[in-house]
């Protein structure tokens, strides 16, 4: 019973034979004294029965609904099922500015409306550079040739008799709030941070294909590398090292135990842990093993960072350490009024797993530790949550990661400081979230 307040006690009126009390649930007073203090009278949105002092029932509990008194539908009504109109707004959105057409373009995962850490494949962004297109798996073909002691052409069949793994990785694409460098730019974390997806792959490493391959004819593997490409008009080329083409890489056929949707590259992507999504290429189709990279489009106009003395980096391929509070943020704004507040977001690194994420309330001046809900994320999204009493102040909300290196995600400033302001790419900085005493909250810049 420590878990309810005897003061909040009220009656069911409307079941004759129900005279035991209702309890308005409130948090666990024992556990959690300050959170409480000052909450517990105002908690928002608690519905009841019929209050004590006599003010209107509930019908909704008072009531026989529909659901309750007619049958629902049978099992033959949905196949294969999509969320309940109620949560039509969770879907992926794109911003028509930003690129000349749709064909080659991107939408963004509905971050603040998800929770927990994997992301549904139906909401899972996209980036086409020639649109999405329709392989079959029966015309499916992956070639390996190049430095090979016998080149090979795999069916889709092939593929799944060599060892399956199972493996949880988020994929970033390199130009995730890449219009936030110059200033506070798009009024919501979809669009600022969610050209990010997380999902559980199941394939074979690369590895094992490239074994059945044979590499003694590539001779030293030290300097080799590895050109993939897509079967889509584009191709979306790109060199890997053959030290990371042998380490975690993996060619997917499933993601969270279902086939590769088509936008995400049926019926077989590479998948890069921790490096640039950019890398992982869908509708995967060929695998050339070489003494050097090829310096493609994707890895020399595009894909580097112009930095403030116009020469720019390249081969810059692990995403860093990096958080954003998904919840409160633009498009989900604090709506209970006052009191017991959860706050929470994603982090991710590209280096491994993350060790701990920090918030500050007041634009950075005072930081306090989040509680990470899941610990074995390797290149993974992590899921953190910060509790608190919120009186309807203002704030400057910012979460901070820090990864298993050690290494922490640096301000905006930090990071213009090193990288000026005429990148794209790899924009990791702490985001900040203006909270506003009605509970709105507005995408801005602290310097
Ligand atoms: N692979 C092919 N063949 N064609 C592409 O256009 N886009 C790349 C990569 N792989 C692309 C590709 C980019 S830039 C990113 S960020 C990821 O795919 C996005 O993967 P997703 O569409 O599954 O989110
Ligand atoms: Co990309």
């Amino acid at each position: 019973m420590h878990a309810f307040c005897a003061e909040s006690r009220v009656y069911l009126t409307g079941y004759a034979d129900m005279e035991v009390p209702i309890l308005k649930f409130t948090p666990n007073p024992q556990s959690r004294r300050a959170f409480l203090r000052g909450s517990a009278a105002t908690m928002a949105g608690i519905v009841t029965a019929q209050t004590a002092s006599g003010t209107q029932a509930d019908p909704l509990i008072t009531k026989v609904q529909d659901w309750a008194s007619l049958t629902g539908d049978g099992v033959d009504a949905t196949p294969y099922g999509l969320p309940i109109k109620f949560e039509s707004d969770v879907v992926r959105r794109n911003v028509p500015w930003l690129t000349a057409s749709p064909i080659s373009s991107i939408n963004f995962t509905p971050i603040h409306a998800l929770d927990g850490t994997i992301t549904p494949q139906g909401c899972a962004f996209e980036r086409h550079h020639s649109g999405a297109i329709e392989l079959s798996k029966s015309d499916y073909r992956l070639m390996v040739n190049g430095l090979v002691d016998q080149p090979l052409v795999f069916s889709y069949a092939d593929l799944e008799r060599l060892p399956r793994e199972n493996h949880v990785y988020f994929c970033e694409c390199a130009a995730n709030t890449g219009m936030e460098w110059a200033g506070a730019q798009l009024n919501g974390v979809q669009f600022t941070h969610g050209m990010i997806h997380n999902m559980e792959y199941t394939g074979v490493s690369l590895r094992s294909v490239l074994q059945e391959a044979g590499l003694a004819a590539a001779g030293d593997l030290q300097d080799k590398w590895v050109y993939v490409e897509g079967a889509d008009a584009s191709s979306n080329g790109r060199s890997i090292p053959m030290e990371k083409a042998l380490d975690d890489v993996l060619v997917a056929f499933k993601a969270n135990g279902e086939a590769l949707r088509k936008e995400h590259g049926y019926p077989v992507r590479l998948v890069v842990p921790g490096w640039e999504g950019n890398m992982w290429v869908k509708w995967l189709r060929r695998i050339e093993v070489m003494d050097g990279p090829v310096e493609s489009r994707e890895e020399t106009s595009k894909y580097t960072d112009v930095l403030e003395d116009g020469t720019a980096r390249k081969w810059t391929w692990v995403m860093d350490a990096k958080s954003v509070i998904t919840s409160p943020s633009p498009q989900a704004p604090i709506q209970h009024g006052p009191g017991a507040l959860v706050i929470t977001g994603l982090a991710w690194s590209g280096h491994g797993s993350i060790k701990r994420v920090d918030i500050s309330k007041d634009g950075g001046r005072n930081w306090e530790t989040a509680r990470l809900s899941n610990h074995e994320n390797n290149k993974a999204l992590a899921r953190f949550y910060f509790e608190m009493d919120w009186q309807g102040e203002e704030m400057l909300l910012q979460a901070r990661a820090m990864d298993e290196t050690g290494y922490v995600q640096p301000s905006k400033q930090q990071l213009r400081k090193l990288r000026g302001e005429n990148s794209v790419y790899h924009n990791n900085c702490i985001q900040t979230w203006h909270v506003k005493p009605t509970g709105e909250v507005e995408n801005v810049e602290v310097s």
